[in-house]
């Protein structure tokens, strides 16, 4: 069974998602580092090299090549359930949480960041508060089909262990 975390850049899919993992103790992965270790590229490289569509190609490839059958907890990327019809795949193949935060938080925790992000690390003040919000905005179609929304600031671990424990009971 398959547990995806979706949500915005910033909102703490990787942290949250590994806290589940462990409590769950089920298997962790983190969508980019997947495509990390198939590429033998990083993130940055891959957006700089090879361009964004290619990113989306070689996303969505990983994202269907992970493996049902084990337990795990994925952390996806910002914008894997907004392309190449991943929402319906995830939709069908696990149970999708959204860590959803207010577009000010994201701002906030984005501009204070220091993780190197290629959609955003040229964009600073007014242009990635514009950024944000125009995107968040447009993504949030994708992000509220998942099964399960929650507050990504105050993430409840307990709170999202006994959504998959039940969605589990009726799914088993
Ligand atoms: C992206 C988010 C990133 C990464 C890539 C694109 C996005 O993941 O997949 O840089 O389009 O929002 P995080 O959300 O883990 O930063």
């Amino acid at each position: 069974m398959l547990v995806y975390l979706i949500g915005f850049m910033g909102s703490g899919k990787t942290t949250v998602a590994r806290k589940v993992a462990a409590q769950l103790n089920w298997k962790f992965a983190d969508l980019d580092r997947l495509i990390e270790a198939r590429t033998g590229l990083s993130v940055e490289d891959i957006f700089c090299e090879k361009g964004e569509p290619f990113f989306r190609e070689i996303e969505s490839e990983v994202l269907r090549s992970i493996d049902k059958v084990q337990n795990m907890v994925v952390a996806c990327g910002g914008g894997t359930p907004c392309f190449n019809d991943n929402m319906d795949f995830m939709s069908k193949t696990g149970f999708t949480i959204y860590l959803k935060m207010s577009v000010n938080a994201l701002k906030n925790r984005l501009s204070k960041s220091v993780t190197v992000r290629p959609i955003i690390k040229n964009l600073a003040g007014s242009d990635l508060s514009d950024y944000i919000e125009r995107t968040v905005t447009s993504r949030e179609k994708h992000y509220s089909r998942a099964e399960v929304i929650v507050d990504g600031l105050d993430a409840d671990i307990s709170e999202i262990i006994l959504e998959v424990r039940s969605h589990l009971s009726y799914n088993p």
